[in-house]
């Protein structure tokens, strides 16, 4: 198996050793793929929530491969971002998807001494989006002061890096608040979590859900549940507090529960059955998630729904050709109710997520979470 997973990533270096290429050509961060064609976030340039997963993906296939092309894309697109540090304006709560896997990864895999003093940089801007409430605020909206969101549990390990970087508690402690409050806000009685909780930011008191990029209010938005089985894995794996380790494991079980019979997931696992809405960067994170969960636990359970997903895009879901995608995993949905960030197409944290669980199961992953 790691044998056949192996060469699934060796064939995924070599096209995007080839692909790669046009992206920095175009001086630009990758944001999905679509007929033959690298194309950029279509909102907020640079400061676009997903720009760290293309750096990230270049330092994934730099360890494997130990290509230098894909460390020089790492660090052009990562000083791309690390401009952003000083726009800040369009900054958010997901710089721990932005800087963690783009300086936080050249800190630990090269020793660079800047991208260390950039990565705490992201750090403590994170921490100025804490409302000592008891939350980390998500968006800069007037209306969103309020905001949480369950991707923000992908960022706290920012943090908690930056306390044992830094030797100074206060990142971990911001870290464990906002996940406590996760925990006791978020979560449905079925292990499902919400996507979107908003708080009085005077009083911290919940005052309303919003449904997101799900389908419905109460929904159960795929990507979202998967944030949440991923985030709580790595924030076990970062405090040892054993709260987070049960937190993942209910998700996991709602989420194991709704993965269809061909391996993939729907969009939202509540969505109307006769809606063909699939998200696959959703299945890929979820892999990710589930792999991690059955080393800690032993839990046979987790790596057999880990293989599931695995088959169903391996099988399904990957274009290894280069006339319509540039990348390699399709089917992928930013958001069930449909916006210019893509439907249904080659989305690049699909294939860095997708990338991760085979570099994971070939025992070849950089580990770049933390
Ligand atoms: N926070 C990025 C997304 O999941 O769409």
């Amino acid at each position: 198996m790691a044998q056949d997973e192996l060469g699934c990533l060796m064939r995924a270096a070599a096209k995007y050793r080839r692909t790669a290429e046009a992206a920095r050509r175009e001086g630009i961060i990758p944001y999905r793929s679509e007929g033959g064609k690298w194309l950029p976030s279509p909102y907020e340039g640079n400061s676009w929530c997903t720009g760290g997963f293309w750096p990230g993906l270049m330092w994934q296939l730099w360890h494997l491969t130990g290509d230098e092309f894909f460390k020089a894309e790492a660090k052009r697109t990562g000083r791309l971002l690390t401009d952003e540090l000083r726009t800040f304006t369009g900054l958010h709560h997901d710089v721990g998807f932005m800087y963690l896997l783009s300086c936080g990864a050249e800190a630990r895999l090269c020793g660079d001494e800047q991208a260390r003093a950039d990565t705490l940089h992201a750090a403590s801007l994170l921490m100025g989006r804490f409302n000592p409430v008891g939350f980390i605020r998500a968006w800069n909206g007037e209306s969103q002061k309020g905001y949480a969101i369950i991707d923000s549990m992908m960022s706290l390990p920012l943090l908690c890096r930056a306390s044992r970087e830094t030797g100074d508690p206060r990142f971990e402690k911001v870290a464990v608040i906002h996940a406590d409050t996760v925990l006791r806000e978020f979560f449905r009685e079925n292990g499902s979590v919400s996507h979107i909780i908003e708080f009085d930011p005077q009083t911290g008191r919940r005052v309303a859900e919003h449904a997101g990029q799900g389908a419905f209010l109460g929904s159960s938005w795929s990507r979202g549940q998967a944030w949440g089985l991923y985030g709580f894995t790595l924030m076990y794996m970062n405090t040892g507090l054993p709260r987070y380790l049960n937190a993942a494991r209910r998700i996991a079980g709602y989420f194991i529960a709704h993965i269809r019979p061909d391996g993939l997931c729907d969009c939202d696992l509540e969505q109307p059955e006769e809606t063909e809405r699939l998200d696959n960067i959703a299945g890929a994170i979820a892999a990710c998630a589930l792999t991690e969960l059955a080393t800690l636990t032993d839990c046979i359970e987790y790596g057999r729904a880990a293989d599931r997903l695995m088959e169903g895009m391996l099988t399904r879901c990957v274009d290894w050709e280069e006339d319509e995608h540039l990348g390699l995993l399709t089917r992928c949905t930013a958001s069930y109710h449909g916006d210019e960030a893509g439907t249904h197409t080659n989305i690049v944290y699909g294939d860095f997520f997708f990338i991760e669980a085979l570099a994971r199961r070939a025992g070849k992953n950089a580990m770049l979470w933390l």
